[in-house]
């Protein structure tokens, strides 16, 4: 039976592509979880003609009741495998300019969403991994006795040297590694692996809003001399979702084509 992963923010952008690479790579079918439900349905239209299954579900990865909605709808498509926290915004600007709204919209999508939904998936897969252990009678068992579950946030390459105009977005994102190096350190007793990516300059709706000058500056800074695509940052996620990777938790990929912030 075909696995299920739930991909956030997948209705565009590197989320879609990432989700239509578990579909066919990896045969997985998909949870579509957008605040969109139009680029939602739409990616499921792609999956499905994939010849695999996958569902839209609309949420905001930053309230509670939204995402154990949403979660409980994943569970029921199937087993799930994978979690891929990729949901993110930005709202940049110097910060001698930035709204404290902006602070913290920007900090509860792209670093509080991880809390809730990573804990939510989480705490299914250690109930299924204690009921096993239960069943097998004996008092522990070893990590490899659990079936091989894969969590991917996806970080940024900013989080590394930060980004002017994105105190909010940089601190965000480097949050999100913590947060992986410790959840990694956690759930390593369950057999559940926790790494990030870490993307360069990719070609999404996002980087398509800022200032030509800017993107113009990181481009010549690129030592592979052109942006990175969708595509680009789904192979990695691939590789951490699936058995190539088992030995491999609490690791960041930089996925940036050499850029060095
Ligand atoms: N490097 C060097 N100088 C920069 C700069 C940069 N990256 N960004 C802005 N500046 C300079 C400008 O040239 C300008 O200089 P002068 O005063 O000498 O003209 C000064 O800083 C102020 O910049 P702006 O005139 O642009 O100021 P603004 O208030 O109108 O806009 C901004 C500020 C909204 C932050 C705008 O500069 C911007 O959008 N910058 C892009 C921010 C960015 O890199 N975002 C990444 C989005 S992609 C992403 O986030 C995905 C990921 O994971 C990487």
């Amino acid at each position: 039976m075909a696995k299920v992963a739930i991909v956030t923010g997948a209705g565009r952008g590197i989320g879609k592509g990432i989700a239509l690479k578990l579909a066919s790579a990896l045969d997985m079918n998909i949870v579509v979880v957008d605040i969109d439900e139009g680029t939602a349905n739409e990616a499921v239209g792609e999956i499905k003609a994939l010849g695999k299954n996958a569902i839209a579900v609309k949420c905001d990865v930053s309230k509670a009741a939204d995402v154990d909605a949403m979660v409980s709808k994943a569970f029921e498509l199937g087993e799930v495998e994978v979690l891929v926290n990729n949901a993110g915004i930005t709202r940049d600007s110097m910060l001698l300019k930035m709204a404290e709204s902006d602070w913290d919209l920007v900090m509860s999508i792209n670093m509080k969403s991880l809390f809730l939904i990573t804990k939510a998936v989480c705490a299914r897969w250690v109930d299924m991994a204690k009921k096993l252990q239960e069943q097998s009678g004996q008092e522990t068992q070893p990590a490899a006795f659990y079936p091989k579950r894969y969590v991917v946030n996806i970080s940024s390459i900013v989080a590394k040297g930060g980004n002017m105009g994105q105190a909010n977005y940089v601190s965000a994102k480097a949050g999100v590694l913590g947060f992986t190096k410790t959840v990694a350190k956690e759930m390593a007793r369950y057999n559940i692996n926790v790494n990030a990516i870490q993307p360069g300059f990719i070609k999404t709706p996002m980087t398509d809003k800022m200032p030509e000058k800017v993107i113009q500056k990181f481009i010549a800074a690129i030592p592979l001399a052109r942006m990175g695509l969708p595509e680009d940052i789904a192979n990695a996620v691939k590789f951490l979702s699936c058995k190539e990777s088992d030995y491999i938790t609490g690791f960041s990929i930089e996925v940036d084509g050499g850029l060095d912030m």
